[in-house]
């Protein structure tokens, strides 16, 4: 009797539904004066079970069912998050010639620090997007770097969650200001690539909620995101798609989302337990997933998926397992997120204008203004084309332009990027004599150049060149296929490099390193000897023209690690639980990863978060920290003066680190709280001032599973990264 209740209960559900479904009168709905919940409640009385029940699972690879007989749209998803990349899995229909613009890494646009900058890039995306008639995102990337291999970190904001946070919301709301769903992604703790299909993340509420849940909660809270994707892997102990903490505690109840939850693509494991956990709509289509999931790459790797599609669902359904309601909800949230962006009421055909000059313009700022020195010695950069005769342009990613790492994130770019090689060619002009030497195959790339033998070969090309050369500039790092989504990468540079850096740095003492990474290099075989370094991450379709723009002085560098470049693998706070034991990494760290845990271990890292070289020089005075004693949810006001130093014109990131000096519960030895970058002409001073608000002072309390502002002392310091802190002061916040 038990077990055929709540099917009896289920029939007359259906029966029900399939009554209003008959719900005649004015389409209200289609109403644009009413509210979206009216709006919403009328359509959801004429959907039958089974429309709602197909509006919850993709179609095909990257689209789910519109209804057409209502005039419900179909998501039309594409990846994201760099540029809009093609959406179906069948090139053939794919147009010639298509392409869009490919924007900096993720981890690029964090090295901006430029709120305003991610929010025009976000807006450019989306405007791509639209014209060619998607009308969801699949960005931004907001995990957090925990560790340094991890093969998405170039796509991600780096290690720390106020950074990434505000990055996230710029972001977002560049996107959904064109009418395009932003995703925010992955939920949750999706920090390394091996075996993520499979991994069980072992975490700490307190670490989930200060390190790995924060720029989740900034783009619901401040940006309104309209979907959250899941990530693949569990999280203690459940599956992320199918988690109800996650899904519902967290983000429905705690943060207050209402927009939908979208599957990592094949991700899914069961039908009952996902739906009921709050996942909203299952991706990819089943349809497109037969035949992919057989095939080996696919097993070995873990995707599976298809748990959601009408022939498991409807079943489920009738059932009793999964409530009538439970499925209301997830199209309530699907239509609200198309109400509200506008796409119910759009009916547009798409323009395919994309890769505008306007477009053109921000990839390229965003590039130049990502570049990060790291180490200028002698200040033998900029280089001066008039001291200049001869250069020798060396490396496996001088003639190739390397616009981003690999998988689902790589973005064909429409126009024909120009490899740094040309791009430097171009810029020194006939006068300078420009020598190229390969020096070393990128890893995989060429077979034949990869013996000894070559290896040796192709070196000592490369410092004979050196040798007769005014100056050595070495394009190196990675590649899409050397740094990738689906297998994490190594920390030291790919196979040969190290060797021809050192080789190069000592034939010619003028030897300048550009690195194409997502993340931190090892340097110390060849640091010492080189006197500068640039990181130029993934820089899109500006791959080779933004660093020869900082090489020369035509821009003055003003990018700043989102990441702690550490000395050795052993400094990392990943270390000791990489990559985990019997399909789960224990995240023992807890809340210290990145500079946390160097701070916190005295570790010296080899170049520190925050870090950053400028042409010029900044000074730092009058920090004011006001009111000296503060309330509960009074915020305090930070103000200092930044003065522009040095003879040319340049921009300065300001970083405001909070320090809580008493508190139950042990605290990170300070945390990025606040920043802003300031462009200031030679001799120019600022004025700059920031708010610290409550947030800035809480920490997660697990036991009391709230966020805690104890009473007591804060420090505040002001710096130019997070190891070089330029001034300190304090309040108080009262209630002791
Ligand atoms: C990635 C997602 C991506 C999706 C669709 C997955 O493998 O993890 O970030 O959006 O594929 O391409």
């Amino acid at each position: 009797m038990k077990t055929r209740r709540p099917q009896a209960y289920a029939v007359v559900l259906v029966a029900l539904a399939v009554l209003s479904s008959c719900q005649t009168g004015p389409a209200r709905y289609l109403d644009t004066t009413l509210t979206v919940d009216q709006r919403i409640d009328d359509l959801l009385g004429r959907l039958t079970l089974e429309e709602k029940i197909g509006m919850v699972s993709g179609e095909t690879w990257m689209e789910t069912r519109a209804v057409a007989r209502l005039g419900v749209p179909a998501l039309k998803t594409n990846d994201g998050p760099l540029g809009v990349r093609y959406w179906s899995l069948d090139s053939r229909t794919k147009p010639a010639g298509f392409g869009t613009t490919a924007f900096p890494a993720g981890v690029a646009m964090a090295a901006t620090w430029d709120q305003e900058l991610v929010e025009r890039e976000g807006k450019a995306i989306a405007e791509q997007a639209r014209a060619l008639g998607r009308n969801m995102l699949l960005g931004p990337t907001v995990n957090i770097a925990r560790l340094p291999q991890w093969g998405r970190n170039f796509e991600g904001y780096g290690e720390d969650p106020y950074l990434a946070a505000r990055m996230a919301v710029a972001y977002i709301k560049g996107v959904q200001s064109e009418g395009v769903i932003a995703t925010v992604k992955h939920f949750a703790a999706n920090n390394q690539e091996f075996e993520r299909n499979r991994v069980d993340v072992r975490v700490s509420e307190r670490a989930l909620n200060e390190i790995y849940f924060p720029a989740f909660r900034a783009s619901i809270r401040e940006a309104n995101v309209g979907s959250v994707m899941s990530s693949y892997n569990k999280v203690n102990g459940v599956w992320a798609a199918e988690n109800p903490y996650l899904l519902t505690d967290v983000l429905r109840t705690q943060f207050g989302f209402k927009g939908l939850v979208v599957s990592d693509w094949a991700s899914t494991h069961t039908t009952v337990e996902t739906a009921n956990a709050g996942l909203d709509v299952e991706m990819p289509g089943a349809e497109s997933l037969k035949g992919l999931l057989n095939e080996p790459v696919f097993v070995k790797a873990g995707f599976m998926g298809g748990f959601m599609a009408p022939e498991k669902l409807l079943p489920a359904v009738t059932s009793g397992q999964v409530a009538q309601s439970t499925i209301d909800e997830k199209v309530r949230r699907i239509l609200w997120v198309m109400f509200t962006l506008g796409i119910f009421d759009r009916r547009e055909e798409p323009t395919n204008v994309v890769d505008t000059p306007e477009q053109q313009a921000v990839a390229r700022e965003a590039a130049v203004e990502s570049m990060v020195l790291l180490k200028n010695a002698g200040a033998v950069l900029p280089f001066s084309i008039d001291r200049l005769r001869s250069i020798a342009v060396i490396g496996p990613n001088a003639a190739v332009a390397r616009t981003g790492g690999g998988g689902s994130s790589l973005v064909e770019p429409k126009i024909v990027p120009v490899p740094p090689l040309e791009a430097l060619k171009a810029r020194v002009g006939p006068r300078v004599q420009v020598g190229y030497a390969l020096g070393c195959a990128m890893a995989g790339e060429d077979k034949e150049k990869d013996t000894p033998a070559a290896r040796a070969a192709l070196i000592k090309e490369a410092v004979a060149l050196a040798r007769k050369s005014d100056a050595a500039v070495i394009f190196a790092g990675y590649s899409a296929d050397t740094e990738q989504e689906m297998t994490d990468r190594t920390l030291a540079l790919p196979a040969g490099q190290d060797d021809l850096i050192q080789a190069v740095s000592r034939a010619n003492r003028r030897t300048v390193v550009v690195l194409y990474a997502g993340g931190p290099v090892l340097m110390d075989p060849w640091l010492p000897q080189v006197p500068a370094v640039l990181v130029a991450w993934y820089p899109g379709q500006e791959a080779g023209t933004a660093p020869v723009t900082v090489l020369f002085g035509d821009a003055n560098p003003s990018g700043r690690l989102p990441v702690t470049f550490i000395k050795a693998w052993k400094d990392s706070a990943a270390y000791p639980n990489y990559p985990g034991e019997n399909l789960t990494v224990n995240y023992a760290e807890g809340i210290y990863v990145g500079y946390r845990h160097a701070d916190k271990h005295n570790i010296e890292p080899l170049f520190p978060f925050g870090h950053g070289l400028s042409y010029t020089t900044f000074e730092y005075s009058d920090l004011k920290v006001s009111p000296a004693e503060v309330g509960a949810s009074q915020p305090v006001t930070v103000s200092l003066s930044v003065k522009n130093a040095g003879s040319v014109a340049g921009a300065e990131v300001v970083q405001i680190y909070v320090a809580d000096r008493e508190s139950s519960l042990d605290r990170p030895v300070k945390e990025l709280k606040a920043f802003g970058r300031v462009m200031l002409e030679p001799g120019e001073t600022r004025s700059v001032t920031f708010t610290l608000n409550r947030d800035a002072m809480s920490f997660y309390d697990d036991t009391k599973k709230d966020w805690v502002a104890e009473p007591g002392v804060f420090e505040v310091y002001a710096g130019s990264s997070s190891r070089d802190i330029r001034l300190k002061g304090s309040f108080t916040l009262a209630g002791k």
